[in-house]
């Protein structure tokens, strides 16, 4: 199959880092925002990201002109009609996810793949809103896109091979190593990531130790780059309230329970960096 155009629905955090990948790997781009604000906003962080990439001697400058001139910005999903692949990055709900891919189905071209960023959702569930589910599966990239090399793929049952290889290939055309999973809450990552995160929150919430010291004991005990608090502030505390309740709801396995700490910070707008409030403070 061979892929010209990407659509990417929503540029946030994800769409955006989604969006910049596909440009700077040649492809046309086509992302999609709810409205003209949103949609510059993302905009503006995607020429950000490919300016930094300019500073730091990732990318000429030359190479960033030409992914920024294959970028495209709409409100409007019909734009979708030349598009050959489609990844949907909008917020972690269900029921928007699945308006969305009824909707993608009748604006693309019969032969286009659609595809899904969700952390933990169903892919089934979005498949069967449209007339190909054989063609649809979940691509679930890392933040931020552009550093991070994993690419998970999410196969439902339905999925044909022919899907499945072509989206193989175009995830390592991105330069993505590529790690495959079954249809399941969570996949391999999140199933592994979601209950160590709020376990963290219930031991703060406890009063077992600092937050400082909770980062610090996982920074330097095991060797990660950074500790779990610092990490839900950098994904945002939001997504990953989301993402527990939607993996509870399906699995009632109280690993995924989510802390009552998490969900008054939300209510309270403190969702990380992207406020510039969570457990820390940002400027
Ligand atoms: N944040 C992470 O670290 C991370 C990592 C991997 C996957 N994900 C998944 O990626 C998806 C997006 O997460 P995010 O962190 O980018 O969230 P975000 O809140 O930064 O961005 C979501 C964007 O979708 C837009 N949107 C909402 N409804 C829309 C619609 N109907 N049409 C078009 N745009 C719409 C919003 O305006 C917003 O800009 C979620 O499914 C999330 O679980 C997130």
């Amino acid at each position: 199959m061979n892929i010209k155009t990407v659509g990417v629905v929503g540029c946030g955090l994800m769409g955006s880092g989604i969006a910049e990948v596909c440009a700077k790997s040649g492809y046309d781009v086509v992302v999609m925002e709810v409205n003209e604000a949103l949609l510059n906003k993302g905009l503006e962080r995607i020429k950000a990201s490919l300016t930094k990439a300019v500073e730091r001697n990732k990318l000429s400058a030359e190479a960033r002109d030409a992914a920024w001139a294959r970028i495209r910005g709409t409100t409007d999903l019909a734009q979708f009609d030349s598009c050959d692949f489609a990844v949907e990055a909008v917020i972690e709900n269900l029921d928007a996810k699945k308006k969305i891919f009824a909707r993608l189905d009748e604006v693309t071209p019969p032969h286009a793949i659609l595809s899904s960023n969700t952390s933990s959702l169903s892919i089934i569930d979005m498949a069967a809103m449209t007339a190909r589910p054989a063609q649809v599966l979940g691509m679930h990239f890392f933040n931020p896109v552009p550093v991070m090399p994993l690419l998970e793929m999410v196969r439902t049952f339905v999925t044909s091979e022919e899907t499945y290889a072509a989206a193989r290939a175009f995830g390592q055309s991105l330069g993505k190593q590529v790690i495959v999973a079954k249809d399941t809450p969570g996949f391999i990552v999140n199933a592994l990531l979601v209950p160590y995160l709020l376990d963290a929150v219930r031991m703060l919430e406890e009063g077992i130790a600092a937050k400082e010291d909770i980062d610090t004991g996982i920074h330097l005990g095991l060797n990660h780059p950074m500790g779990p608090l610092t990490l839900l502030d950098f994904v945002g505390i939001d997504t990953t309230l989301y993402i527990a309740d939607a993996m509870f709801a399906e699995t009632k396995n109280a690993r995924y329970a989510a802390p009552v700490l998490m969900r008054r910070m939300v209510t309270a707008g403190y969702y990380g960096r992207k406020t510039g409030k969570g457990f820390y403070e940002y400027r």
